[in-house]
């Protein structure tokens, strides 16, 4: 199926799970940037994935305007909504982290909202703290992060 993801993300893992997807859905399915998205014809893509890695609870304000720029044409498609962070899928914040960064009526039609764990890889953007962070958070095996968006995609599509 083809599936555009469109992501934002600051250190790194935002992107690599952006880009996997793409990989796993195939058939001409891209992973960009919401900049990116931004300047995109959104019309062609009956099936998107949009999210992005969380910040004191919030995700980057870049998404938060994507979203409502294209909250009518998003309404039409085919949605699923990711967050990446160090908080896993059962804490109780998750709840919250969908709920305030993303438009209610596209949480609701979502056909999955998927929390990847943050902390995979680490970009040059890193400073002393990120660094400090990223050490103490819990790694995935290529296998299991496989597995995920294998599940993730199957979701999307079935
Ligand atoms: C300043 C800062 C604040 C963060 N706040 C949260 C948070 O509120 N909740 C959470 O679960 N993870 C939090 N994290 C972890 C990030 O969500 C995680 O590192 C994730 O990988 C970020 O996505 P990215 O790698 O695409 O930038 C925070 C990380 C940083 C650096």
């Amino acid at each position: 199926m083809k599936a555009l993801t469109v992501f934002t993300g600051k250190y790194g893992s935002s992107g690599m799970y952006a880009n996997r997807l793409a990989e796993e859905f195939g058939d001409g399915s891209q992973a960009v940037d919401v900049k990116q998205a931004k300047k995109m014809d959104l019309d062609q893509w009956d099936g998107m994935i949009v999210g992005g890695g969380v910040y004191m609870g919030k995700t980057p304000r870049t998404l938060k305007s994507f979203l409502k720029k294209h909250l009518d044409e998003l309404k039409n498609k085919k949605i699923g909504l990711f967050v990446c962070c160090a908080s896993k899928a059962e804490d109780s914040q998750i709840t919250e982290y969908f709920e305030k960064n993303f438009p209610s009526e596209l949480v609701k039609k979502a056909v999955f909202k998927r929390v990847f764990p943050g902390g995979q890889v680490m970009n040059e953007k890193a400073g002393f703290f990120y660094k400090k962070m990223f050490d103490q958070m819990a790694k995935f095996s290529k296998e299991e992060i496989d597995e995920l968006i294998r599940d993730t995609v199957n979701d999307f599509t079935k």
